[in-house]
């Protein structure tokens, strides 16, 4: 899961994620990153970890990373929140089969007309960070049935 901070975005989809692949047995490593490293090895954003929290989901273990090149050796699937994370994740390709493995995760959703973005919430309020948790939370719903198939 790749964001740009790895302070609100990504670790609540990682948080979320952890959570379900737990939940049901699956065996997956689950990880995410930033694509900066304005916040490297600080905790994620306060707003977000209660936004969490108060939906179950902890995230205190959590600590921001910045995305490198060897995350495309250790992940069969890089998941980034919006289109300026995809192209900074993708600069970094090395092959078309790097490439591959990089996805907008809202495109799990699947359906037309829906926002491709996960907006990012932190010059914002608590509403952004509600709307947030409530993509991420029905992505990582598709993502999860499809790892089990
Ligand atoms: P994130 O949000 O990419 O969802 O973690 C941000 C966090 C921090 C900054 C930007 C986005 N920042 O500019 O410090």
């Amino acid at each position: 899961m790749v964001c740009l901070g790895n302070i609100c975005r990504s670790p609540l989809a990682d948080g979320l994620l952890r959570h379900k692949v737990q939940r049901d047995g699956i065996k997956a490593t689950v990880d995410s990153a930033g694509t900066a490293n304005y916040h490297v090895g600080g905790p994620p954003d306060e707003r977000m970890t209660e936004t969490a929290m108060s939906n179950g989901i902890d995230l205190s273990s959590l600590r921001a990373r910045q995305f490198e090149v060897s995350d495309y050796d250790h992940f069969d699937l890089i998941y980034v929140m919006d289109k300026s994370n995809y192209q900074n994740v993708t600069r970094l390709a090395r092959d078309e089969n790097d490439i591959q493995k990089v996805k907008l995760i809202l495109d799990e959703l699947g359906h037309p007309n829906t926002i491709q973005e996960v907006p990012d919430p932190y010059y914002g309020g608590q509403a952004g960070f509600n709307h947030v948790f409530d993509l991420l939370d029905r992505a990582t719903d598709v993502i999860i049935e499809k790892l089990k198939t």
